[in-house]
């Protein structure tokens, strides 16, 4: 059985700073890498269905959007520029509540296909309306591990119990191993300590992670502290929820204590910096999480806060803002934030042993980027470049899963022109703008 044999091209593994091989060939073999190397690496006896030849590109792992809520897509620009608390009960919230099961969908198809003409080749999701976010990740041909939210106050604490039991029975490992699931308790603040711990049962039950928004903002520190006098890391700590495989995202506001429990327990971190300067959260300390030792992922959060799914930006944001933020220009190098961007992320979401970099064995989630372009002249640096100058439309193959999901910057498991006809109209409905 044949494959694919990318012929020619840069490869930046992202395992190590200096792992660039300059006209490389990387094997694919079904789902799996199965070679990476000079030319003439490929195993004796590949012979492969396609070959790219790919003299211009550089191949690079995909990137992992480790925090999302995909179908925001459809109230992206909607509202802006407002405080957090104006912005959620006076705009998301009441449009969300209108959002039928055929909008969730079309949005998640909006944001695989930004998703993937970007590069991104996995994402962790938290919404409402799972099944649908479920179909469409399988049909776009995109990883993801996925969540429904749940509020433990409130009618639907039960139910959404219930229907995360259901989904995961249904979801979980389908895609051919593409989509996982988790439990998605919202946050400390609506899911309180008893139902935190119906929810960590039920994970333990079903063998599968958690994913969570951590330590967000400063009013959640303070009402943390004010109901059960202690930070909402340490209070998960207290509840047991660590034990588990946490995804947590944010943790924005944290002291030392905080950042040696997230390092002791492998919380897995998503930071999300242009959501957390856009709602103006704060700064996380990512820099000294990594020197603790913590697994940090980058997310971009909804389209709604941030205003796009693009992450080759959010990886620049994220240097870009460890720096200016501890007046270090050595903070945050372009390496360690390209490892955020993808390494990190896979990390964060238990695959390290599948996606992330470009290894034998592993999975094979590569993008191609076109680097004929003049802001990738010269090459003194080709980490530098992708860091800090690279644009997302300099993607232009991604392969997921062994699959050639994008090719020439045309997706072609996704009708492009009926997502937007379907956006578009859904938007309307939803707005009542006509
Ligand atoms: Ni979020």
């Amino acid at each position: 059985m044949g494959g694919i044999l990318i012929k020619g091209a840069t490869i930046i593994t992202v395992e190590n700073h200096d792992d660039i091989i300059p006209g490389g060939e990387i094997a694919i073999e079904g789902q799996y890498i199965v070679s990476v190397g000079p030319a003439g690496s490929a195993p004796a006896g590949f012979v492969p269905d396609r070959v790219l030849d790919a003299p211009d590109m550089l191949a690079m792992p995909g990137f992992v959007n480790s925090h999302t809520h995909a179908a925001m897509t459809l109230l992206r620009s909607y509202a802006d520029d407002l405080p957090l608390m104006k912005w959620l009960e006076e705009k998301i919230w009441p449009l969300e509540a209108k959002l039928e099961e055929e909008d969730i969908y079309w949005g998640t198809m909006l944001c695989c296909l930004e998703m993937i003409r970007s590069g991104t080749t996995a994402f962790a999701d938290m919404y409402f309306h799972m099944n649908e976010v479920a179909r469409a990740v399988e049909r776009s041909g995109i990883r993801a591990d996925l969540s429904r939210g749940m509020i433990g106050v409130g009618p639907e604490a039960q139910s959404a119990l219930d229907f995360s039991r259901e989904f995961v029975s249904q979801w979980h490992g389908r895609g051919n191993g593409r989509i996982t699931v988790r439990l998605g308790p919202h946050a400390p603040y609506t899911c309180p300590p008893d139902y935190l711990k119906k929810v960590i049962s039920l994970s333990g039950e079903l063998n599968v992670g958690i994913h969570i928004h951590l330590a967000e903002t400063k009013t959640e520190i303070e009402d943390m502290a004010k109901r059960y006098g202690m930070s909402p890391i340490r209070l998960m700590d207290s509840v047991g929820l660590f034990e588990l495989p946490v995804l947590a995202a944010h943790c924005v506001h944290l002291d030392d204590g905080d950042i040696e429990i997230l390092a002791q327990k492998k919380v897995g971190v998503a930071h999300n910096p242009e959501s957390n300067m856009k709602l103006a959260s704060g700064v996380a300390p990512v820099t000294r999480m990594l020197e603790a030792g913590v697994t940090v992922g980058l997310g971009t959060d909804g389209a709604a806060s941030n205003n796009n799914l693009d992450m080759l930006e959010e990886m620049r944001s994220a240097a870009l803002l460890q720096k200016v933020s501890t007046m270090n220009p050595l903070a945050l190098p372009s390496f360690q934030a390209l490892r955020m961007a993808t390494a990190g992320g896979a990390g964060a979401l238990g695959m390290a042993g599948q996606t992330g970099v470009l290894r034998k064995g592993l999975k094979a989630d590569i993008i191609l980027m076109d680097t004929r372009k003049p802001h990738f002249f010269p090459r003194h640096d080709w980490i530098a470049n992708v860091v800090y100058a690279a644009q997302s439309s300099d993607v232009h193959t991604v392969i997921i899963d062994g699959n050639i999901v994008m090719e020439g910057r045309k997706v072609l498991t996704i009708d492009e022109d009926e997502v937007y006809e379907q956006v578009e109209a859904r938007a309307k409905r939803l707005t009542g703008i006509k």
